[in-house]
């Protein structure tokens, strides 16, 4: 059967959807990995330094994303949802863009603030710019971190279930303009 292209998301879009849920896939994953290995296993220094190469990448990913979707239309859904489920989609995606920004801006800011210099996978490191210490303020941005993090975790069930619920239940075209 020949796909309607017309009714599916710019193929930039695509890819940076599914190249992002990989990115944030792997930026959980690694910090609960930490959680496996004891303080002065380097394990645990691997892992952590894998969760700030994939939550860089979401940042990276995120930023094209929005442009492109500022100025970009969004395919419709067929057949039309009711008017309170688009509501409800259209918050929640702006909930998640909003996380896909905030999240890794959140770990790069108190990393500063805490002066730590950021160590990635094959000896990369994004050094402190600041040339204060602000450990209140770092503290406070980290279990914003901590706490958004989980909270998120949630939130992408709930997107993640909503788009199962559209192509099993309702059988609309609402996952195949993203496939
Ligand atoms: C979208 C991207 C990101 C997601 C989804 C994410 C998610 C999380 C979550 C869920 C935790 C809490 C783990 C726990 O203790 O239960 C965490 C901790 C942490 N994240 Fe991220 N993170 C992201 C990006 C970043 C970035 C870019 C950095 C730094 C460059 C970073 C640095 C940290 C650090 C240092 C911790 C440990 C904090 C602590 O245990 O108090 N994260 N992250
Ligand atoms: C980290 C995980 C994910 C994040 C952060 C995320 C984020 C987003 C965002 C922000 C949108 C809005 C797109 C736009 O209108 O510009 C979206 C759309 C969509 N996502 Fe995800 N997504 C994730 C995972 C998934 C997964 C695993 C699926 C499928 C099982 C999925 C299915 C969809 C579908 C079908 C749409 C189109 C919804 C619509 O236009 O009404 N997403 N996603």
């Amino acid at each position: 059967m020949r796909k309607d292209f017309s009714q599916r998301y710019s193929g930039s879009l695509r890819w940076l959807h599914w190249l992002g849920f990989a990115a944030v896939a792997l930026a959980y994953l690694f910090i609960s990995l930490t959680g496996l290995f004891g303080k002065n296993d380097p394990m645990q220094t691997t892992m952590l330094q894998a969760h700030f190469a994939a939550g860089l990448a979401v940042l990276i990913l995120v930023v094209p994303r929005i442009f492109i979707r500022l100025f970009t239309t969004v395919p419709p859904i067929s057949p039309q949802p009711s008017r309170l489920t688009h509501r409800a989609a259209g918050i929640t995606h702006f909930l998640l863009y909003a996380f896909l920004l905030v999240q890794p801006l959140l770990g790069l800011s108190f990393m500063q603030l805490s002066g730590k210099a950021i160590h990635l996978p094959g000896g990369w490191e994004i050094p402190v710019f600041l040339a204060v210490k602000h450990p209140q303020w770092a503290h406070i941005l980290e279990e914003i971190h901590v706490t958004l993090g989980t909270i998120f975790f949630w939130v992408i069930g709930l997107h993640i279930a909503a788009a199962m619920w559209h192509h099993w239940r309702i059988r609309d075209n609402t996952l195949q303009r993203m496939l």
